[in-house]
This record gives C-alpha cells, structure tokens and sequence, in this order.
C-alpha cells in the first residue's frame, strides 16, 4: 500500500535494468525516520541519487516512536529538500522495510554510517533484512566527516534548547523546528 504516492514526482529514469525475477537493480529504497531530514540525510540522497537510476526515500512509520513530526509532514519537508535531486522520490511505509523493498520492486537498502557506532545495530538490520528476504542487499555510504556528529536526535535536542543548528538543517526545516518548540513550551506553560 502506498501511502504517500501524493508526494512521487516524475523524473524517474525508465530504462532501468530488471533481472529474471522482476527486481529492479538500480532502484534504490533509503529508509529512516528523517524526524527530522538533516544536512547529513540530504548528503547522502544526492550521493545515492548519483548511483542508482531511482531513489525512494522512505519514511518509516514506526508506531513504537513518538516522533516529533508527523509522517506527512516529514514526507513533505523531505520533499522539498530533495526537490532539485534527480531520480528521487519520497514515499512512507509502516510495516517490515523488506516487504516496502519487494512492493517497489527494488533491491537495495542504502543506509549511512556516521561512525563505528553506527555500524553495530547497522551490521545487524542489515543481516535481519537479508534474513527476511535474501534479495536485498544493504549499501552503506560513508557520512562526510563534517555530518560524521549530526542526527536528527541532537538537532532536536539543540533546537529545544534554543541553540544554533543554521549548519545542520535547511532554514526551512529549522523554522519548522522552532515553531514546534515554541508551540510545545506554550503548551507546557
Ligand atoms: O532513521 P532510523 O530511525 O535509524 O531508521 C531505522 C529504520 C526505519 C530503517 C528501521 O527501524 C526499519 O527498517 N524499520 C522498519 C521495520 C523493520 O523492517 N524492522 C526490521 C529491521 S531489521
């Protein structure tokens, strides 16, 4: 089931290569929460977008996470960061992320690794993802150094406390944290 098809733009190459089994070798699924898209995340959508003939970025609704925005509106902040990258796509999905692979007929999970503690639970969900459907193959891109210390969790934790993120998030997307904040200390007041 899609959720999001409202969000799919056009731009997808159609000539991609399919094996026997109808899997698409090119189409690329990079996943997350995006709660929400960093600098870091959009790095590595262009960098996948330069491999891969289609990239779908999927936003997990997981609904053991409390997350800060709403999966429409992660889906669109997403979208428009990632409006000038070709071959791109955003799409959501709740459920098993192999199961969202198989429905778009893709094969490859890209995934970006930060640093040695990434790698861990990183080495683990990829050989669960192999497990659950033995197709899909896990591409890890390596941050840039200077997005090596960024997450989506430290953002929200220096925007909460009124700190600077201008380096790490699109003005937009800081507006939209800063508004969050505002509303939520209005509420706990
Ligand atoms: O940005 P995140 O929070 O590190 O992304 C984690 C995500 C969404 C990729 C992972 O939690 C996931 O794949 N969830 C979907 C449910 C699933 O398939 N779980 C088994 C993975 S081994």
């Amino acid at each position: 089931m899609r959720l999001c098809s409202a969000f799919l733009r056009p731009g997808v190459s159609p000539d991609t290569e399919e094996d026997g089994e109808g899997i698409d070798m090119a189409i690329a699924v990079y996943p997350g929460s995006f709660d929400p898209i960093t600098y870091g995340h959009l790095d590595i959508i262009e960098r996948a977008a330069a491999i891969f003939d289609r990239v779908i970025v999927a936003v997990c609704l997981n609904p053991g996470k409390q997350p800060l925005f709403t999966m429409e509106e992660r889906v669109e902040m997403i979208a428009r960061e990632s409006a000038g990258i070709p071959n791109t796509e955003v799409n959501c999905f709740k459920g098993l992320l192999t199961e969202f692979v198989q429905r778009e007929k893709a094969r490859i999970i890209v995934r970006g690794l930060r640093a040695i503690s990434d790698f861990e639970i990183e080495f683990q969900m990829a050989l669960m993802n192999r497990k659950l459907s033995a197709e899909v193959e896990t591409v890890f891109l390596v941050a840039q150094p200077k997005y090596s210390y960024l997450s989506s969790s430290i953002v929200k934790e220096i925007a909460s406390l009124g700190g600077d993120i201008g380096d790490l998030v699109s003005e937009q997307v800081a507006r939209h944290l800063q508004e969050r904040f505002a509303l939520q200390s209005l509420r706990d007041e």
